[in-house]
């Protein structure tokens, strides 16, 4: 049997920087000759795409707001990511799931034994096989999302106290599964990140490699 591609995601708070590393990422691994899709959540097919525009502009109760992203992530789930990884693509993902325990577990105090039923339900099990963290003090990232946004989102507009919890329950994420956590100190130049997902990369890709001896999309 062919084997399966690997499963990147990137979480943060906003304005933790990763945004501005997916390029990068997709490009570094493309000269491994790694097959890979970039997408992102909320987001990734049509319907999530509308769904997106509803939960980051729309007032609405937190169960619908949960829902609504797991709306967009079963769609996302289902047709794009799965058949990917099975084809043996890799699928890079900006935000997944940790993103909902995160920001309506966390910040918006849903607790996790909510999130954690409705990922059981879409995902039964499966998820990331990496997800890098980028993570830097609060007070770095509301500077940055002040200079880099004209129009804020129902989530950018948040308080201190909503991205403290967001940030913690990352944290509380990374505790439960260290050994799938890459956490990237993003407070350095764009160099120094850098420098830190080429090592992580690295060992991904020769990890991967390891499994079958073969690299996952390699024509
Ligand atoms: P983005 O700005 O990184 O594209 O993400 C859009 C916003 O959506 C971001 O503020 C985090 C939020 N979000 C959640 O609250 N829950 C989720 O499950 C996901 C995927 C994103």
């Amino acid at each position: 049997m062919a084997q399966q591609g690997c499963f990147i995601t990137l979480e943060g708070v906003d304005g933790a920087g990763k945004s501005t590393h997916v390029a990068w990422i997709a490009a570094w691994l493309k000269v491994q000759e790694i097959s890979l899709i970039e997408t992102r959540e909320p987001g990734g097919t049509p319907v999530g795409e509308h769904l997106r525009e509803l939960v980051l502009h729309q007032p609405m109760d937190l169960r619908t707001e949960t829902l609504i992203m797991f709306a967009a992530r079963n769609e996302h789930w289902r047709t794009v990511i799965q058949p990917a990884l099975a084809r043996g693509q890799w699928v890079l993902c900006d935000r997944y799931t940790d993103a909902s325990f995160a920001y309506q577990g966390g910040g918006r105090q849903l607790g996790a034994p909510a999130i954690a039923q409705l990922e059981h339900w879409v995902q039964q099990g499966l998820g990331p096989d990496c997800t890098f963290l980028f993570d830097v003090p609060l007070e770095i990232a509301q500077k940055r999302l002040q200079s880099g946004r004209a129009h804020a989102d129902r989530f950018e507009q948040e308080d201190h106290a909503f991205f403290e919890r967001t940030r913690q329950a990352y944290h509380e994420r990374v505790q439960a599964e260290p050994g799938r956590f890459v956490v990237i100190d993003a407070c350095g130049s764009i160099e120094d990140v850098r420098r830190q997902l080429t090592a992580a990369l690295q060992v991904l890709v020769s990890r991967w490699q390891g499994r079958d001896g073969t690299l996952a999309g390699r024509p």
